[in-house]
């Protein structure tokens, strides 16, 4: 094994263009180019999507490099997001690493998503002990975790339909705001009162979460409240902000807690887009002083997505000897 281990690693599953170069475990680089063109859309457009990645994925590595101060030559692996994500764009990143990694003559590594976001944990010098529990929150996926090494995972439970990001966005849309309106809900919620407004909480059985119904009941509030003052949401943009984000975040940390009961695990974890949200942020660090947990954030940057926690999770790999061949092709869906 070669000492230090250096590694290139690329993230492409969806709108963001990412690449970060590690070295034994330490992040050196992490650069991440948004693709705010969908903006328009509402959603993201899967081919505008990949023809970005196509342009910016040369550059950003490049960058990732530059600030690295690492040379290619000194790369001893690439590790790439393999799946779950957009097609298209995962091509454009597993391509771009097999085609790196073939020219320098060094192996690749295809990396899940879904694990990668969990293990962006273990970026911090501070890190959580196994087994941990992670809430895993981002655009696609809603996610109750147990992790019991790097590389081991158990998913105890997951969204029946829409994830919490796909909750936050939605919800947005309906308030008028644009794609993505997760950011943009945590901005207006700030400003508002929590228990202005109730929506339905679905009760669902064991670690499984549902939005859907959420999202049903924030709507026809909306249509009901618009036919008597068609000014509603412009006049109470605060307080529907900070009531919806309440009622998500709550519905997430009750499963929460039931899961730390019932394994007895007490260091919890939070991980994905969502985690970036400063409500859920502040709900785990009061939970976790009634619950005895151990909490563990990650840093902004490593919340949404981006190529440093598939460096993380591509060095694990490494240590254990996993490669991928190249015949290895970009998968849209996976469990791990
Ligand atoms: O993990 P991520 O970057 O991409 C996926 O793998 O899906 O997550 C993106 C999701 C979007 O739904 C976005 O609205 C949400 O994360 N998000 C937020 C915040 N920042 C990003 N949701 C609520 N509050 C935020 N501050
Ligand atoms: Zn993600």
């Amino acid at each position: 094994m070669p000492s230090p281990i250096r590694l290139l690693a690329i993230e492409s599953s969806c709108d963001e263009t990412s690449a970060a170069v590690l070295e034994d475990g330490k992040v050196l680089s992490n650069v991440i180019y948004t693709q705010t063109v969908h903006e328009k859309y509402g959603g993201v457009m899967p081919e505008e999507a990949s023809r970005l990645h196509i342009r910016h994925i040369v550059p950003v590595v490049e960058e990732a490099f530059v600030q690295s101060g690492i040379s290619k030559h000194d790369i001893n692996a690439v590790a790439y997001t393999q799946s779950p994500g957009l097609i298209g764009s995962l091509l454009v990143g597993g391509g771009f690493a097999k085609s790196f990694a073939q020219a320098m003559g060094i192996p690749t590594i295809a990396v899940n998503h879904m694990q990668a976001h969990v293990l962006s944990n273990l970026i911090a010098d501070k890190k959580p002990s196994f087994p941990f529990l992670c809430l895993t929150v981002s655009g696609g996926h809603t996610q109750i975790i147990q992790c019991n090494a790097p590389l081991d995972m158990v998913v105890l439970g997951e969204t029946l339909d829409d994830a919490a990001g796909e909750a936050f966005d939605k919800s947005a849309k309906m308030l008028g705001l644009p794609y993505p309106g997760g950011p943009l809900i945590d901005n207006y919620a700030q400003l508002g009162n929590p228990s202005a407004f109730t929506f339905a909480k679905p009760n669902i059985e064991g670690y499984g979460f549902s939005f859907s119904g959420v999202k049903t009941s924030i709507l026809y509030f909306l249509q009901a409240e618009k036919k008597k003052d068609e000014n509603f949401i412009e006049k109470n943009l605060n307080d529907l902000c900070a009531s919806i984000q309440h009622t998500i975040i709550s519905i997430l940390i009750k499963k929460l807690i039931k899961a730390s009961k019932e394994t007895g695990i007490k260091d919890i974890c939070i991980a994905g887009g969502v985690s970036a949200n400063s409500g859920l942020r502040k709900a785990i660090q009061e939970t976790a002083v009634k619950q005895k947990w151990n909490y563990f954030i990650p840093k902004f940057e490593y919340c949404t997505d981006n190529a440093a926690m598939i460096a993380i999770t591509g060095y694990y790999k490494y240590l254990n000897n996993e490669f991928a061949g190249m015949e290895e092709t970009a998968s849209a869906r996976s469990s791990f």
